[in-house]
């Protein structure tokens, strides 16, 4: 996914979950009085870094950083929507993280981005690795969801297999255990022994999943 032009006038659907996210859940966050830093993880063309989630969370925070694996679509951020504390840098998640970020942020969001990673037992150690102590994440993603059904069946017919050939990479990796949460806990269970920490999470699952999750060494 390249084209920030494209995405910023198709997302809509990952604004409403991101905004009903949002709403349920800044107010519940702890926030430091002196100011957060934050990082939203696959930030894509900045839109909802900017206009949803800074509308969110308190007026002094210190730095806001979105990131994304994509070049194209963090270059697009920056020219659009950085300013003194709000900026946009390349990151893959799923890979380690460098070492001056880490233990850097108060809070890591990612909104409608964790569904894209495969290795999620990499990219949630390396959430821990750039939250602070007694940090928190918040994450939107999709679970089970009948769409990638949809691709499934679009990737074997004739007319559609041309653009679906790779279909596999854009299904959830939680679309085919039924139980979301399950399948998360698992991942915070092997989380917890590698980093020897404790953790809790509030997990929502309607039409997309929301797992707000609070991490402490
Ligand atoms: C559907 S977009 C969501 C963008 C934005 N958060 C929103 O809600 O509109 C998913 C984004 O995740 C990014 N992404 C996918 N894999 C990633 C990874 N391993 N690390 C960081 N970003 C990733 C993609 O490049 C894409 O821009």
């Amino acid at each position: 996914m390249n084209n920030a032009e494209l995405y910023e006038c198709n997302n809509d659907l990952q604004k409403r979950d991101t905004l009903e996210c949002l709403e349920e859940y800044a107010k519940k966050l702890k926030w430091n009085r002196t100011g957060d830093r934050i990082i939203d993880i696959g930030c894509a063309e900045g839109s909802v870094t900017v206009n949803l989630l800074k509308e969110y969370i308190p007026k002094n925070f210190k730095v806001l950083l979105g990131c994304d694996v994509s070049e194209k679509m963090v270059t697009f951020a920056n020219v659009h929507h950085k300013d003194e504390r709000t900026s946009f840098s390349v990151l893959d998640i799923a890979r380690k993280v460098p070492e001056e970020m880490c233990y850097n942020f108060d809070h890591v969001f990612s909104f409608y981005a964790f569904h894209w990673i495969k290795d999620q037992e990499t990219a949630f150690c390396n959430i821990f690795d750039l939250l602070e102590k007694g940090g928190q994440c918040l994450l939107t993603f999709l679970g089970h969801n009948p769409m990638f059904d949809v691709y499934r069946i679009l990737a074997k017919s004739n007319k559609w297999s041309c653009w679906l050939e790779d279909v596999e990479k854009f299904i959830s990796p939680y679309h085919d255990s039924q139980v979301t949460k399950a399948a998360i806990v698992l991942i915070m269970n092997i989380l917890i022994k590698k980093r020897k920490c404790y953790g809790s999470i509030n997990h929502t699952g309607r039409w997309s999943e929301y797992s707000l999750i609070s991490l402490a060494s």
